[in-house]
Protein backbone atom coordinates (compact mmCIF):
# COMPACT_ATOMS: atom_id res chain seq x y z
CA UNK A 1 0.00 0.00 0.00
CA UNK A 2 1.74 3.18 -0.85
CA UNK A 3 -0.47 4.81 2.69
CA UNK A 4 1.83 3.98 5.53
CA UNK A 5 -0.14 3.85 8.53
CA UNK A 6 0.35 4.25 12.13
CA UNK A 7 0.33 0.67 13.08
CA UNK A 8 -1.90 0.62 16.17
CA UNK A 9 -5.29 1.79 17.61
CA UNK A 10 -5.87 3.84 20.43
CA UNK A 11 -7.09 2.38 23.62
CA UNK A 12 -6.73 5.29 25.80
CA UNK A 13 -6.90 8.94 24.91
CA UNK A 14 -5.86 12.09 26.69
CA UNK A 15 -7.62 15.28 25.86
CA UNK A 16 -5.38 18.27 24.54
CA UNK A 17 -6.55 21.78 25.79
CA UNK A 18 -6.85 24.08 22.76
CA UNK A 19 -6.08 27.76 23.79
CA UNK A 20 -6.29 30.89 21.48
CA UNK A 21 -3.29 33.03 20.03
CA UNK A 22 -4.18 36.25 22.78
CA UNK A 23 -4.48 33.52 25.48
CA UNK A 24 -0.78 32.32 24.29
CA UNK A 25 0.56 35.91 24.42
CA UNK A 26 -0.57 36.48 27.71
CA UNK A 27 0.66 32.86 28.63
CA UNK A 28 4.26 33.57 27.18
CA UNK A 29 4.75 36.81 28.89
CA UNK A 30 4.09 35.03 31.99
CA UNK A 31 6.70 32.90 31.43
CA UNK A 32 9.25 35.48 30.51
CA UNK A 33 9.57 34.12 26.96
CA UNK A 34 11.01 30.46 28.15
CA UNK A 35 8.99 27.50 26.78
CA UNK A 36 10.40 25.43 29.70
CA UNK A 37 8.68 27.22 32.06
CA UNK A 38 4.58 26.83 30.52
CA UNK A 39 2.58 24.16 31.89
CA UNK A 40 1.95 21.26 30.15
CA UNK A 41 -1.68 21.59 29.92
CA UNK A 42 -1.25 25.02 28.04
CA UNK A 43 0.68 23.12 25.30
CA UNK A 44 -1.55 22.09 22.33
CA UNK A 45 1.24 19.70 20.67
CA UNK A 46 4.58 19.04 23.18
CA UNK A 47 7.17 18.51 21.09
CA UNK A 48 10.18 19.28 23.68
CA UNK A 49 11.84 16.31 24.03
CA UNK A 50 10.70 12.36 22.71
CA UNK A 51 12.30 11.17 26.27
CA UNK A 52 9.89 9.47 28.29
CA UNK A 53 6.99 11.37 26.21
CA UNK A 54 5.31 8.38 24.15
CA UNK A 55 2.93 6.47 24.23
CA UNK A 56 2.96 3.03 25.83
CA UNK A 57 0.87 -0.39 24.22
CA UNK A 58 -1.30 -2.04 26.00
CA UNK A 59 1.01 -5.29 26.04
CA UNK A 60 3.64 -2.82 28.17
CA UNK A 61 0.78 -1.85 30.86
CA UNK A 62 -0.12 -5.37 30.71
CA UNK A 63 3.52 -5.95 32.12
CA UNK A 64 3.00 -3.05 34.40
CA UNK A 65 0.40 -5.25 36.31
CA UNK A 66 2.71 -7.80 36.28
CA UNK A 67 6.06 -5.98 37.90
CA UNK A 68 7.31 -8.03 40.79
CA UNK A 69 8.30 -5.57 43.92
CA UNK A 70 10.58 -7.50 45.17
CA UNK A 71 13.57 -5.92 46.45
CA UNK A 72 16.44 -8.57 45.60
CA UNK A 73 15.88 -11.39 42.48
CA UNK A 74 12.49 -9.96 41.41
CA UNK A 75 11.28 -11.62 38.47
CA UNK A 76 10.67 -8.20 36.56
CA UNK A 77 14.68 -7.75 36.34
CA UNK A 78 14.99 -11.62 35.22
CA UNK A 79 12.36 -10.60 32.33
CA UNK A 80 14.67 -7.00 32.14
CA UNK A 81 17.47 -8.60 31.70
CA UNK A 82 16.98 -11.75 29.66
CA UNK A 83 15.66 -8.54 26.82
CA UNK A 84 18.92 -6.69 27.47
CA UNK A 85 21.13 -9.40 26.38
CA UNK A 86 18.97 -10.95 24.01
CA UNK A 87 18.59 -7.07 22.31
CA UNK A 88 22.16 -6.36 22.74
CA UNK A 89 24.18 -9.58 23.27
CA UNK A 90 25.79 -7.95 26.58
CA UNK A 91 26.25 -10.10 30.00
CA UNK A 92 26.04 -7.52 32.58
CA UNK A 93 23.39 -5.51 32.89
CA UNK A 94 23.08 -3.01 35.52
CA UNK A 95 19.84 -1.13 36.07
CA UNK A 96 19.48 3.11 36.37
CA UNK A 97 17.01 5.47 36.67
CA UNK A 98 17.78 6.62 33.38
CA UNK A 99 20.99 7.07 30.77
CA UNK A 100 22.83 10.33 32.57
CA UNK A 101 22.57 7.67 35.70
CA UNK A 102 24.21 4.93 33.95
CA UNK A 103 26.68 7.69 32.23
CA UNK A 104 27.62 8.72 36.15
CA UNK A 105 28.20 5.60 37.12
CA UNK A 106 30.84 4.45 33.92
CA UNK A 107 32.64 7.55 33.68
CA UNK A 108 33.21 7.74 37.72
CA UNK A 109 34.67 4.51 37.17
CA UNK A 110 36.51 4.93 33.84
CA UNK A 111 37.31 8.58 33.93
CA UNK A 112 38.93 11.48 36.01
CA UNK A 113 41.58 14.16 35.44
CA UNK A 114 43.62 13.77 32.53
CA UNK A 115 41.70 11.41 30.47
CA UNK A 116 40.02 12.52 27.46
CA UNK A 117 36.80 10.79 26.05
CA UNK A 118 36.25 11.11 22.33
CA UNK A 119 32.71 10.70 20.87
CA UNK A 120 30.96 11.58 17.58
CA UNK A 121 29.21 14.28 19.77
CA UNK A 122 28.68 14.01 23.36
CA UNK A 123 25.21 14.73 24.39
CA UNK A 124 24.64 16.94 27.24
CA UNK A 125 24.45 15.03 30.09
CA UNK A 126 27.32 12.92 28.36
CA UNK A 127 29.80 15.94 28.37
CA UNK A 128 28.66 16.99 31.74
CA UNK A 129 28.92 13.45 32.89
CA UNK A 130 32.68 13.19 31.59
CA UNK A 131 33.26 16.32 32.91
CA UNK A 132 31.93 16.15 36.20
CA UNK A 133 34.77 13.25 36.73
CA UNK A 134 37.26 15.71 36.30
CA UNK A 135 38.04 14.25 32.13
CA UNK A 136 37.70 15.79 29.05
CA UNK A 137 34.70 15.41 26.48
CA UNK A 138 35.66 15.36 22.97
CA UNK A 139 33.87 15.69 19.66
CA UNK A 140 34.57 14.07 16.66
CA UNK A 141 31.88 14.71 14.14
CA UNK A 142 31.95 14.03 10.82
CA UNK A 143 32.84 16.94 8.47
CA UNK A 144 29.05 16.47 6.57
CA UNK A 145 27.42 16.90 10.00
CA UNK A 146 28.00 20.85 10.04
CA UNK A 147 25.79 22.08 6.82
CA UNK A 148 22.30 21.20 7.61
CA UNK A 149 21.72 21.47 3.99
CA UNK A 150 24.18 18.34 2.31
CA UNK A 151 22.47 15.43 2.23
CA UNK A 152 24.39 12.31 3.07
CA UNK A 153 23.08 9.43 4.18
CA UNK A 154 24.92 9.40 7.63
CA UNK A 155 25.78 12.80 8.49
CA UNK A 156 25.86 10.91 12.55
CA UNK A 157 29.20 9.20 11.80
CA UNK A 158 32.83 9.51 13.35
CA UNK A 159 35.21 11.70 11.96
CA UNK A 160 37.87 8.66 11.69
CA UNK A 161 40.89 11.09 11.15
CA UNK A 162 40.05 13.18 13.87
CA UNK A 163 39.82 10.08 16.03
CA UNK A 164 43.58 8.75 15.43
CA UNK A 165 44.37 12.15 15.94
CA UNK A 166 43.09 12.30 19.47
CA UNK A 167 43.96 8.94 20.62
CA UNK A 168 47.66 9.91 19.09
CA UNK A 169 47.68 12.77 20.82
CA UNK A 170 46.44 10.98 24.32
CA UNK A 171 48.00 8.31 24.49
CA UNK A 172 47.45 6.41 27.67
CA UNK A 173 44.29 9.39 28.89
CA UNK A 174 41.90 7.52 26.78
CA UNK A 175 39.87 4.89 29.00
CA UNK A 176 37.23 3.67 26.26
CA UNK A 177 36.30 5.58 22.65
CA UNK A 178 32.26 6.52 22.96
CA UNK A 179 30.06 6.85 19.68
CA UNK A 180 26.05 8.14 20.19
CA UNK A 181 23.49 6.55 17.94
CA UNK A 182 21.87 8.10 16.44
CA UNK A 183 23.41 11.50 17.14
CA UNK A 184 21.07 13.49 19.11
CA UNK A 185 23.35 16.18 19.05
CA UNK A 186 24.30 16.18 15.41
CA UNK A 187 20.42 15.84 14.40
CA UNK A 188 19.35 12.75 15.10
CA UNK A 189 21.58 11.54 12.24
CA UNK A 190 22.77 7.79 11.91
CA UNK A 191 25.77 5.69 12.10
CA UNK A 192 26.54 3.64 9.32
CA UNK A 193 27.67 0.12 10.22
CA UNK A 194 30.50 0.77 7.96
CA UNK A 195 32.06 3.82 10.22
CA UNK A 196 31.30 1.62 13.71
CA UNK A 197 33.52 -0.80 12.05
CA UNK A 198 35.97 1.46 10.85
CA UNK A 199 36.23 2.92 14.59
CA UNK A 200 36.24 -0.38 16.15
CA UNK A 201 39.41 -1.67 13.95
CA UNK A 202 40.91 2.15 15.68
CA UNK A 203 40.22 1.02 18.99
CA UNK A 204 41.89 -2.50 18.38
CA UNK A 205 44.33 -1.19 16.97
CA UNK A 206 44.78 0.87 20.17
CA UNK A 207 43.81 -1.72 22.63
CA UNK A 208 40.71 0.37 23.73
CA UNK A 209 37.23 -0.68 24.80
CA UNK A 210 34.32 0.86 22.68
CA UNK A 211 31.25 1.93 24.06
CA UNK A 212 27.77 3.11 22.43
CA UNK A 213 25.23 5.66 23.94
CA UNK A 214 22.20 3.23 22.83
CA UNK A 215 19.58 5.32 23.13
CA UNK A 216 18.01 5.84 20.02
CA UNK A 217 19.65 2.09 18.71
CA UNK A 218 16.72 0.96 17.14
CA UNK A 219 16.18 4.11 15.14
CA UNK A 220 19.54 3.70 13.97
CA UNK A 221 19.45 0.29 12.76
CA UNK A 222 16.41 0.79 11.11
CA UNK A 223 18.16 3.96 9.09
CA UNK A 224 21.07 1.52 8.32
CA UNK A 225 18.31 -1.15 6.97
CA UNK A 226 17.24 1.37 4.45
CA UNK A 227 20.53 3.42 3.49
CA UNK A 228 23.18 1.40 3.79
CA UNK A 229 24.89 -0.92 1.14
CA UNK A 230 23.79 -5.07 0.91
CA UNK A 231 21.65 -4.14 4.02
CA UNK A 232 18.11 -3.59 2.59
CA UNK A 233 17.08 -7.26 3.12
CA UNK A 234 18.51 -7.63 6.75
CA UNK A 235 15.93 -8.05 9.79
CA UNK A 236 16.50 -4.83 12.41
CA UNK A 237 17.53 -7.70 15.36
CA UNK A 238 20.41 -8.94 12.95
CA UNK A 239 21.87 -5.61 12.28
CA UNK A 240 21.15 -4.72 16.24
CA UNK A 241 23.01 -7.87 16.70
CA UNK A 242 26.70 -6.53 14.35
CA UNK A 243 26.30 -3.07 16.00
CA UNK A 244 26.44 -4.61 19.52
CA UNK A 245 29.03 -7.61 18.77
CA UNK A 246 31.46 -4.11 17.91
CA UNK A 247 31.43 -3.05 21.47
CA UNK A 248 32.48 -3.76 24.83
CA UNK A 249 29.41 -2.19 26.59
CA UNK A 250 26.83 0.61 26.41
CA UNK A 251 25.06 3.45 28.00
CA UNK A 252 20.97 3.18 27.59
CA UNK A 253 17.79 5.54 28.58
CA UNK A 254 14.98 3.54 27.70
CA UNK A 255 13.16 7.16 27.54
CA UNK A 256 13.74 6.51 24.31
CA UNK A 257 13.93 3.48 22.30
CA UNK A 258 13.16 1.26 25.17
CA UNK A 259 9.86 2.98 24.91
CA UNK A 260 9.18 3.37 28.26
CA UNK A 261 8.73 6.65 30.28
CA UNK A 262 11.28 5.64 32.88
CA UNK A 263 14.55 3.63 32.69
CA UNK A 264 17.95 2.89 31.53
CA UNK A 265 20.95 0.93 32.13
CA UNK A 266 24.49 0.20 31.77
CA UNK A 267 25.55 -3.08 29.98
CA UNK A 268 29.67 -4.03 30.44
CA UNK A 269 31.07 -7.53 29.00
CA UNK A 270 33.97 -6.74 31.65
CA UNK A 271 33.37 -8.89 34.50
CA UNK A 272 35.84 -6.01 36.82
CA UNK A 273 34.32 -3.30 35.32
CA UNK A 274 30.87 -4.96 35.87
CA UNK A 275 31.50 -5.24 39.58
CA UNK A 276 32.96 -1.65 40.47
CA UNK A 277 29.65 -0.64 38.98
CA UNK A 278 27.23 -2.49 40.91
CA UNK A 279 29.60 -1.73 43.86
CA UNK A 280 28.74 1.91 43.21
CA UNK A 281 24.87 1.27 42.48
CA UNK A 282 23.90 0.10 45.78
CA UNK A 283 25.51 3.75 46.85
CA UNK A 284 23.94 5.88 44.33
CA UNK A 285 20.87 4.09 43.04
CA UNK A 286 19.78 0.58 44.31
CA UNK A 287 20.05 -2.67 44.54
CA UNK A 288 21.64 -4.43 41.71
CA UNK A 289 17.97 -5.88 40.93
CA UNK A 290 16.62 -2.95 40.43
CA UNK A 291 18.86 -0.08 40.07
CA UNK A 292 16.85 3.33 40.32
CA UNK A 293 13.41 1.19 38.79
CA UNK A 294 10.46 -0.09 39.87
CA UNK A 295 9.64 -3.62 39.09
CA UNK A 296 6.88 -2.17 37.10
CA UNK A 297 9.14 0.04 34.90
CA UNK A 298 11.74 -2.82 34.56
CA UNK A 299 8.71 -4.64 32.96
CA UNK A 300 7.66 -1.77 30.64
CA UNK A 301 11.20 -1.48 29.78
CA UNK A 302 11.36 -5.30 28.74
CA UNK A 303 8.66 -5.05 26.70
CA UNK A 304 9.82 -1.83 24.86
CA UNK A 305 12.67 -3.13 23.35
CA UNK A 306 10.81 -5.72 21.60
CA UNK A 307 8.30 -3.75 20.55
CA UNK A 308 10.97 -1.19 18.84
CA UNK A 309 12.20 -3.75 16.77
CA UNK A 310 9.04 -4.75 14.72
CA UNK A 311 10.01 -3.29 11.33
CA UNK A 312 6.09 -1.83 10.81
CA UNK A 313 6.62 0.24 13.74
CA UNK A 314 10.00 1.90 12.69
CA UNK A 315 8.41 2.17 8.91
CA UNK A 316 5.94 4.61 10.24
CA UNK A 317 8.19 5.87 12.80
CA UNK A 318 10.54 7.28 10.10
CA UNK A 319 7.95 8.08 7.64
CA UNK A 320 5.88 10.31 9.28
CA UNK A 321 9.30 12.70 10.48
CA UNK A 322 10.02 12.23 6.74
CA UNK A 323 6.75 13.61 5.86
CA UNK A 324 7.10 16.72 7.23
CA UNK A 325 10.55 17.37 6.38
CA UNK A 326 9.96 16.24 2.94
CA UNK A 327 6.90 18.93 2.84
CA UNK A 328 9.34 21.49 4.30
CA UNK A 329 11.98 21.44 2.14
CA UNK A 330 9.54 21.12 -0.79
CA UNK A 331 8.40 24.63 0.38
CA UNK A 332 12.03 26.02 0.79
CA UNK A 333 11.47 25.88 4.17
CA UNK A 334 15.15 25.51 5.99
CA UNK A 335 15.44 22.13 7.69
CA UNK A 336 17.77 19.86 8.26
CA UNK A 337 18.47 17.05 6.07
CA UNK A 338 18.12 14.42 5.37
CA UNK A 339 15.43 13.27 8.05
CA UNK A 340 16.96 11.71 10.94
CA UNK A 341 15.06 9.51 13.57
CA UNK A 342 13.31 11.21 16.21
CA UNK A 343 12.82 14.63 15.43
CA UNK A 344 12.97 17.57 13.03
CA UNK A 345 15.45 20.65 13.13
CA UNK A 346 14.35 23.82 11.91
CA UNK A 347 17.70 25.79 10.31
CA UNK A 348 16.85 29.12 12.04
CA UNK A 349 19.55 30.74 10.80
CA UNK A 350 18.28 30.23 7.49
CA UNK A 351 14.78 30.54 8.47
CA UNK A 352 15.25 34.01 10.15
CA UNK A 353 18.25 35.45 8.12
CA UNK A 354 17.69 38.65 9.24
CA UNK A 355 17.92 37.90 13.34
CA UNK A 356 22.10 37.62 13.81
CA UNK A 357 23.00 35.22 16.30
CA UNK A 358 23.61 37.55 19.38
CA UNK A 359 19.74 37.73 18.99
CA UNK A 360 18.79 33.90 19.28
CA UNK A 361 17.17 33.43 16.14
CA UNK A 362 16.44 29.41 17.26
CA UNK A 363 15.09 30.98 20.07
CA UNK A 364 13.10 33.87 18.87
CA UNK A 365 11.49 30.93 16.20
CA UNK A 366 10.45 28.18 18.88
CA UNK A 367 8.25 31.10 20.42
CA UNK A 368 6.67 31.78 17.20
CA UNK A 369 5.79 28.37 16.81
CA UNK A 370 4.12 28.72 20.47
CA UNK A 371 2.60 32.26 19.32
CA UNK A 372 1.19 30.39 16.41
CA UNK A 373 -0.42 27.07 17.47
CA UNK A 374 0.98 25.82 20.81
CA UNK A 375 3.56 24.32 19.59
CA UNK A 376 6.50 23.95 21.84
CA UNK A 377 10.00 23.44 20.63
CA UNK A 378 13.39 23.49 21.87
CA UNK A 379 16.46 25.81 20.85
CA UNK A 380 19.74 24.29 19.99
CA UNK A 381 21.89 27.02 19.46
CA UNK A 382 23.85 29.98 20.36
CA UNK A 383 21.51 30.36 23.46
CA UNK A 384 21.65 26.60 25.06
CA UNK A 385 24.96 26.31 24.35
CA UNK A 386 26.08 29.39 25.51
CA UNK A 387 29.42 29.06 24.84
CA UNK A 388 32.14 31.66 26.07
CA UNK A 389 35.34 32.32 25.12
CA UNK A 390 38.13 30.97 27.91
CA UNK A 391 40.40 34.30 27.53
CA UNK A 392 38.04 37.28 26.80
CA UNK A 393 34.66 35.67 28.68
CA UNK A 394 33.00 36.78 25.38
CA UNK A 395 30.07 35.03 24.03
CA UNK A 396 30.41 32.73 21.00
CA UNK A 397 27.88 31.47 18.39
CA UNK A 398 26.91 28.01 17.73
CA UNK A 399 27.73 25.96 15.36
CA UNK A 400 24.51 26.03 13.89
CA UNK A 401 21.11 28.06 15.16
CA UNK A 402 18.47 25.02 15.25
CA UNK A 403 14.87 24.59 17.08
CA UNK A 404 14.47 21.11 17.54
CA UNK A 405 10.75 19.40 17.25
CA UNK A 406 11.20 15.79 19.14
CA UNK A 407 8.52 13.25 18.18
CA UNK A 408 7.16 11.20 21.00
CA UNK A 409 6.86 7.77 19.96
CA UNK A 410 3.42 6.85 19.11
CA UNK A 411 1.74 9.86 20.85
CA UNK A 412 0.87 11.83 17.76
CA UNK A 413 -1.32 11.09 14.79
CA UNK A 414 -0.95 12.16 10.99
CA UNK A 415 -3.31 14.79 11.34
CA UNK A 416 -0.76 16.21 14.04
CA UNK A 417 1.75 16.56 12.06
CA UNK A 418 0.03 18.56 9.10
CA UNK A 419 -0.92 20.82 11.59
CA UNK A 420 2.06 21.14 12.54
CA UNK A 421 3.39 21.60 9.00
CA UNK A 422 0.62 24.62 9.54
CA UNK A 423 1.79 26.25 12.01
CA UNK A 424 5.47 26.85 10.76
CA UNK A 425 4.37 27.72 6.98
CA UNK A 426 2.19 30.75 8.54
CA UNK A 427 5.36 31.42 10.55
CA UNK A 428 7.42 31.11 7.59
CA UNK A 429 4.93 33.40 5.73
CA UNK A 430 5.47 36.60 8.10
CA UNK A 431 9.20 35.44 8.71
CA UNK A 432 10.22 38.99 7.71
CA UNK A 433 8.36 40.33 10.65
CA UNK A 434 10.01 38.63 13.98
CA UNK A 435 12.43 39.76 16.45
CA UNK A 436 15.23 39.14 17.76
CA UNK A 437 15.64 37.64 21.52
CA UNK A 438 17.86 39.09 24.51
CA UNK A 439 18.59 38.13 27.96
CA UNK A 440 16.69 39.85 30.81
CA UNK A 441 18.58 37.33 33.49
CA UNK A 442 19.87 34.31 33.13
CA UNK A 443 22.11 31.67 34.92
CA UNK A 444 26.08 30.73 33.56
CA UNK A 445 24.90 27.57 32.54
CA UNK A 446 22.20 25.89 31.21
CA UNK A 447 20.89 29.19 31.39
CA UNK A 448 17.81 27.58 28.67
CA UNK A 449 16.02 25.92 31.37
CA UNK A 450 15.47 28.91 33.93
CA UNK A 451 16.06 32.20 31.91
CA UNK A 452 14.30 35.40 31.29
CA UNK A 453 13.96 36.97 28.11
CA UNK A 454 12.45 39.25 26.11
CA UNK A 455 12.19 40.63 22.54
CA UNK A 456 14.67 43.46 21.00
CA UNK A 457 12.66 46.73 20.12
CA UNK A 458 11.62 46.82 16.79
CA UNK A 459 14.26 49.75 15.95
CA UNK A 460 17.28 47.66 17.11
CA UNK A 461 16.52 44.92 14.66
CA UNK A 462 19.20 44.65 12.05
CA UNK A 463 17.43 45.04 8.36
CA UNK A 464 17.04 42.11 6.22
CA UNK A 465 19.73 41.17 3.98
N1 LIG B 1 22.34 10.28 25.52
C1 LIG B 1 21.59 10.81 24.54
C2 LIG B 1 22.04 10.69 23.12
C3 LIG B 1 20.39 11.48 24.85
O1 LIG B 1 19.66 12.01 23.87
C4 LIG B 1 19.99 11.58 26.22
C5 LIG B 1 18.76 12.29 26.58
C6 LIG B 1 20.79 10.99 27.19
C7 LIG B 1 21.96 10.35 26.81
C8 LIG B 1 20.45 11.06 28.66
O2 LIG B 1 19.38 10.24 28.96
O3 LIG B 1 17.58 11.81 29.74
O4 LIG B 1 17.52 9.37 30.29
O5 LIG B 1 19.16 10.83 31.37
N2 LIG B 1 18.16 13.06 25.81
C9 LIG B 1 16.91 13.79 26.06
C10 LIG B 1 16.60 14.69 24.89
C11 LIG B 1 16.83 14.48 27.37
O6 LIG B 1 15.63 15.48 25.00
O7 LIG B 1 17.26 14.60 23.87
P1 LIG B 1 18.36 10.59 30.16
Amino acid sequence: MKTIIEPFRIKSVEPIRMTERPERERLLEEANLNLFALRAQDVIIDLLTDSGTGAMSSEQWAAVMRGDESYAGSVSFQRFESAVRETYGIEHVIPTHQGRAAEHLLFQAVGGPGKVIPNNTHFDTTRANVEDSGAIALDCPCAESADTQVLADFKGNMDLEALEACLAANKGNVPLVMITITNNAGGGQPVSLANLRAVRKICDAHGLPLFIDACRFAENAYMIQQREEGQRERAIPDIVADIFALCEGCTMSAKKDGMANIGGFVAVRDDELARQLRERLVVTEGFATYGGMSGRDLDAVAQGLREVLRPEYQAYRHASIKYVVNRLAQKGIPVLRPAGGHAIFLDARRFLAHIPWQQYPGHALALELYLEGGVRSCEIGSLMLGRTDPETGAELPALNELVRLAIPRRTYTQSHMDYLLDVIEAVWERRDAIRGIEIVQAPPVLRHFTGRYRHVAASTAAPRV
